[in-house]
């Protein structure tokens, strides 16, 4: 994949943000998300692929714009052929609460390269990079956790692990505070959190727990080009979500997905920060009708991460940033 893409892609990504961050703390989940959807989708129009959502807003009857299967970009019969991952509001809720971590997401496969994920949950483990091979889902919490403690050189009651803070999880959490590790129980949003996992200055050293697929097929995308680790189990919630996932070729329900099984071959990844939090600071409006954005933009086959700050002069085309309420 050209590498002069994951630039283009960061507009996409920029764009989303800063439409959906207008809705910060307004309570709106619809209209957060909504703002979100139409600007991404519209700012697909101007990048240079023959792109297809592989993980998007749903399936075709449930979603209107950015379904599985859809055709985005406006690519030639030159131009590359990709599979797309995309949450344009990842923490749909932080968002609407104006609480942190909430992202505009996109990743990118050559086609074929990600697994086709049905909306369902995953179970989920996700490390950076100094413990990349110390996870195996077939052990216990325990072990994963001792495991992860010795790579980081880290003692167990030093490491922070994150939790969806979810009902499901309460024996989870049961296990991980008999282990004396410190937990960051969190509302929404695991993408961000595995993320930073990857940095030691965060503090954050694990994520454990059951979220969603879609979004883990996201954070294996991303985890890939940082060199961290991450393994996943599908989670079904009814023999309809069972049968669905079927017919997109899972076949072994209880098969867990190793990182570059989720996301294979060369990937990219690319998020803008919504709302402040560990990964990305979130859109800030400045006087003058200007915006500052952060973005992180990381390829796997070279491993370059890079921050990206842009300021926004939202009175030249407020319509492709979703901003034009005249
Ligand atoms: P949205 O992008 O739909 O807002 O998802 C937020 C999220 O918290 C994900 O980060 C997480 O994987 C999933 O929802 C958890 O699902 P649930 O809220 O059903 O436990």
């Amino acid at each position: 994949m050209d590498r002069n893409l994951a630039l283009e892609f960061v507009r996409v990504t920029e764009a989303a943000a800063l439409s959906c961050s207008k809705y910060m703390g307004r309570g709106d989940n619809t209209a957060a998300d909504q703002a979100a959807v139409d600007t991404m989708r519209k700012s697909f129009d101007g990048v240079a692929v023959r792109g297809t959502v592989v993980i998007g807003e749903g399936e075709r009857d449930e979603a209107p714009m950015l379904y599985i299967g859809e055709k985005v970009g406006a690519g030639g019969p030159s131009d590359p052929e990709v599979d797309i991952a995309l949450d344009p509001l990842e923490g749909t809720s932080l968002c609407s609460k104006g609480a942190p971590g909430a992202l505009a997401v996109v990743a990118v496969a050559e086609k074929g390269g990600f697994l086709h994920a049905p909306d369902t949950y995953m179970e989920k483990i996700a490390v950076g990079p100094k413990a990349f091979g110390a996870i195996d889902m077939n052990l216990s919490v325990k072990e994963n956790i001792h495991r992860v403690s010795e790579a980081l050189g880290k003692k167990v009651q030093d490491m922070t692990i994150s939790i969806l803070d979810r009902e499901r999880h309460q024996d989870l959490i049961l296990q991980v505070r008999e282990l004396g590790c410190r937990i960051c129980l969190i509302d929404d949003g695991d993408i961000s959190v595995a993320l930073a996992a990857a940095w030691d200055d965060t503090g954050m050293d694990l994520l454990l727990g059951t979220g969603g697929a879609p979004e883990g097929v996201i954070t294996a995308a991303a985890l890939k080009c940082l060199g961290g680790d991450f393994q996943g189990r599908l989670r079904f919630r009814s023999e309809e979500e069972k049968s669905r996932a079927q017919k997109m070729g899972v076949m072994d329900e209880n098969r867990i997905y190793l990182r570059d099984e989720l996301a294979a071959g060369p990937v990219m990844f690319v998020a803008t920060g919504v709302t402040a939090g560990p990964l990305l600071k979130g859109v800030r409006f400045l006087s003058g009708g200007q915006a500052l954005t952060e973005s992180i933009v990381m390829r796997s086959s070279t491993g370059t991460i890079r921050r990206i700050e842009a300021q926004h002069d939202l009175n030249k085309k407020p319509q492709k940033w979703g901003l034009d309420f005249r």
